[in-house]
């Protein structure tokens, strides 16, 4: 007899089974394009593979300070005073095994099982997994098909029903939307007056279209910045990111990664140091992107798929697709075998009005792009 938790009991990522049947397809030899999953299609820059392949042939690959290796803190310390303007020192960074593991040591040193955090509907779905298996008491905060949480709605949902923590990203998963400089200001004030610590999910900085990137420490040292080497810097498989905390929560967060996590991969570490360098490569990678999301907003629309928000950030688009179904789990599944094309249903990120939402990645490569609109023009039409 084995035992099964209650708390493993979470959602499943829906979008993993319409990425199991695409590659099923795909291995039965059928044309599938991918707009499935957010992830660039890119490798690592070469400089970081160059620093990696270096690394291996120097030698042992160890632990590391449960923090992080000093170099790469105070290259990421360096980063937020020349992108940012912000002046963060290496001692409040820690290097986290990619955001993921960041969320759970945020939440593991900033809550109680019991607590109450607030997420807004839609959202990135770990978020809401990863609270539940630590019980913690998940707030969907719903959108309603409003871009961005405003103080006045985060304020409504509060006095509704007090809670503790809030996170949010900008730019968001799975709507692409940033909040403008001055909002972000306003909602940051917000929850420090509610009295609500805030988690800011800047895993898409550097992917923003609209205007220059804010990060939530502009305007309070007092909030949790997450942020990764996944995606501008084309490195989710590295498993490698980093967070920006107040001074309070360093030795708790120290304490808990020694026992979760001992360090983040030090190959990971060493690679990763060098990433801030190859701006010139990563930058032309998302021209791309710009590329691939103006023939987006533009087309997608035209076939009928109108878009639920502004594509303003991250490599996604949102799109309505109630005009075509009320689920869109099923509708993913037949674009898949009719279409060949994989997308995301709305389903995972808002479990309260994504039944008729599709989240189309465009991080893939433009050529594509464009096939998948002509293979869902016809499909649409049929
Ligand atoms: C909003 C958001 N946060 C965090 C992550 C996790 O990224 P990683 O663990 O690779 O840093 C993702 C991945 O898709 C995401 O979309």
């Amino acid at each position: 007899m084995i035992s099964v938790s209650q708390r493993s009991a979470v959602e499943p990522f829906h979008a993993m089974d319409v990425l199991a049947e695409a590659n099923r397809l795909k291995a039965m030899g059928k044309p599938i394009i991918s707009m499935a999953v957010g992830q660039p299609s890119d490798p690592a820059p070469a400089v970081v593979r160059a620093a990696a392949a270096a690394a291996l042939k120097h030698g042992r690959i160890g632990y590391t300070d449960a923090l992080g290796l000093k170099g790469l803190r105070e290259t990421i310390s360096r980063h937020y005073s020349s992108h940012y303007g912000v002046d963060v020192p290496p001692s409040r960074i820690v290097v986290t095994t990619g955001s993921s593991a960041g969320f759970n040591l945020a939440f593991l040193a900033m809550f109680d099982a019991g607590d109450r955090v607030a997420i807004t509907a839609p959202g990135y779905p770990a978020y809401r997994n990863i609270m539940k298996a630590l019980g913690i008491e998940v707030v969907e905060i719903p959108m309603h098909g409003q871009a961005n949480l405003t103080p006045a709605r985060l304020e409504a949902a509060w006095r509704e029903r007090p809670f503790k923590g809030l996170l949010f990203a900008s730019p968001a998963n799975p709507t692409g939307s940033v909040i403008p400089h001055d909002e972000l200001a306003a909602l940051v004030a917000a929850a420090r007056d509610l009295g609500v610590s805030l988690i800011s999910d800047e895993i898409y900085h550097r992917l923003t279209f609209s205007g220059p990137d804010t990060t939530a420490l502009a305007f309070d040292q007092n909030v949790a910045v997450i942020n990764s080497f996944s995606k501008y810097y084309c490195m989710t498989g590295w498993r490698i990111g980093w967070m920006v905390l107040p001074e309070a929560l360093l030795r708790p967060v120290e304490r808990i990664q020694q026992s979760l996590y001992i360090s983040a991969p030090e190959l990971s570490q060493i690679a990763a140091a060098r990433a801030f360098e190859a701006t010139d490569e990563l930058d032309r990678i998302k021209e791309r992107y710009r590329l691939s999301r103006s023939m987006l907003a533009e087309r997608l629309p035209q076939i009928g798929l109108k878009l639920a928000s502004p594509m303003d950030g991250a490599f996604y688009a949102y799109c309505d697709v109630s005009a075509f179904t009320n689920d869109s789990m099923d509708f993913a599944r037949r674009m898949i075998a009719e279409a060949h094309v994989a997308a995301t249903p709305g389903h995972d990120f808002d479990p309260l009005e994504g039944h008729r939402t599709m989240r189309f990645s465009y991080a893939g490569e433009p050529a594509e792009m464009e096939q998948a609109v002509e293979r869902l023009k016809i499909w649409l039409n049929t």
